[in-house]
């Protein structure tokens, strides 16, 4: 079997799905595996170092498309623009791809990979069973996430996080509020104690109140009955607007008081809710700082902007988009170890294919196989053109 690895060309994406060490995996167990020239680069892994794993370097991604028998991705295959063609287009016919491929998004690439009949899998469609944990890409991204996103806001912050008492006086610790315990939640509560901050944390979720607590932050209930707040799965489910309503007042005696706020709040498939309003915002301390995760998905404060960090009512609200790209070493090293478990998962003798379409996690994650689009929410959507569906690069589906 031929894995390859292709440059990222979408956006400015810094992260790659193999680096030096996966590739080693892969070519001692006898896998062969293609490396575009400088796919790395941007992750500080060089072509040498893949050729020390035992990888051969390409330097068209034609020849690297055309030849592998896998390919594997960060991100969904786009037109490039060097050699003119659709990332799909160069696959060959019957290759497997597996990518965050984010299907109800990228309506018009899941199209074309079943015209070229690509058996292509979806890294965000993972389900969230113990079993695939060690294939869950979006909790290793969700982690850097949280971790990048406190380092943000202490960027932005005019003050001290920790508390200091020195000969001029003491300075009192920073206030942060996270709101959406998940994994980046957690991994932001984690983080924020770490730089000495007092922390609350909010979730609809009771469970999520043990894990709070057991980083050091303070919980705050939301007097909503475990049935009520939780799926079987474990998820978050959507609440009425008169819930919300009564979320931002239970959470607006904290957002006054806060230095840092951090909101992660979101159901899988579903817009964000406003849980911070503009009145909220202008309540704010001068020179507080609000990063929204879900800024992709609509945004849990409602002054938030994409891509952009805007300052409103003295207030600075950032909405990064593609955090796990600014720490690129770490967020390459995790997210092929998942895509590596997930390529066993599909070659269980790691070293030649054979998909079970059965097994849970495949049924769950694939996408198109033998010119056909499989899932039934992806198919429909096609059908009629549907893009409208929430989500962004690194948001949790729940087809
Ligand atoms: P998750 O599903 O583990 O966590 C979301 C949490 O929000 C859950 O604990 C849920 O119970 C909670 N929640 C839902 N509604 C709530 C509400 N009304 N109030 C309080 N809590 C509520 O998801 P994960 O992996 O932590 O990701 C969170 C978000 O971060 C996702 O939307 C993801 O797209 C985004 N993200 C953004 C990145 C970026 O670069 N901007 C990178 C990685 C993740």
């Amino acid at each position: 079997m031929k894995v390859g690895i292709p440059k990222e060309i979408l956006g400015n994406e810094t992260r790659v799905a193999a680096v030096a060490d996966t590739v080693g995996k892969m070519t001692k167990g006898g896998i062969e595996v293609l490396v575009e020239t400088g796919a790395g680069a941007a992750s500080f892994v060089s072509d040498e170092e893949y050729v020390k794993a035992g990888a051969k370097i390409v330097d068209s991604p034609e020849v690297l498309f055309a030849e592998s028998d896998v390919v594997l991705k960060v991100q969904r295959p786009v037109l490039n623009s060097k050699t003119k063609k659709h990332e799909a287009d160069m696959m060959k016919e019957g290759a497997v791809l597996i990518t965050f491929l984010q299907p109800l998004a990228n309506l018009d690439s899941v199209v074309k990979l079943a015209s070229k009949k690509i058996t292509s899998f979806s890294m965000d469609a993972v389900p969230r069973i113990s079993r695939a944990q060690m294939m869950d890409a979006l909790s290793s991204m969700s982690t850097v996430a949280g971790y990048k996103a406190v380092l943000l806001a202490a960027n932005s912050l005019k003050r001290f996080i920790p508390m200091l008492s020195t000969a001029a006086g003491t300075v009192y610790p920073a206030k942060a509020v996270v709101i959406g315990a998940g994994v980046a939640g957690l991994q932001a509560i984690a983080t924020a104690k770490r730089l000495g901050a007092v922390v609350t944390g909010f979730d609809t979720r009771p469970a999520a109140g043990e894990q709070i607590r057991s980083l050091g932050g303070e919980f705050v209930p939301m007097n909503v009955d475990h049935s009520q707040a939780e799926d079987a799965g474990g998820y978050a489910r959507e609440m009425s607007s008169d819930f919300y309503r009564q979320e931002q007042e239970i959470i607006r005696k904290y957002t006054k008081e806060a230095d840092i706020i951090i909101t992660t709040a979101l159901i899988p498939g579903r817009p964000a809710p406003t849980l911070i309003t503009e009145e909220m915002v202008k309540e704010m301390k001068a020179g507080s700082v609000i990063v929204d995760l879900v800024v992709e998905q609509g945004g849990n404060c409602a002054l938030s902007e994409p891509g952009k960090e805007v300052v409103k009512h003295d207030v600075s609200i950032i909405g990064t988009l593609n955090l796990p790209g600014t720490i690129p070493v770490h967020a390459s090293q995790l997210y092929s170890r998942n895509v590596l478990n997930f390529l066993y998962l599909l070659a269980p003798d790691k070293k030649d294919l054979k998909i079970d379409f059965n097994d849970e996690i495949v049924k769950g994650s694939v996408v198109t196989h033998n010119g056909e689009i499989l899932n039934e929410k992806v198919k429909e959507a096609a059908s009629k053109g549907d893009t409208a569906f929430p989500s962004g690069p690194t948001s949790r589906s729940h087809w």
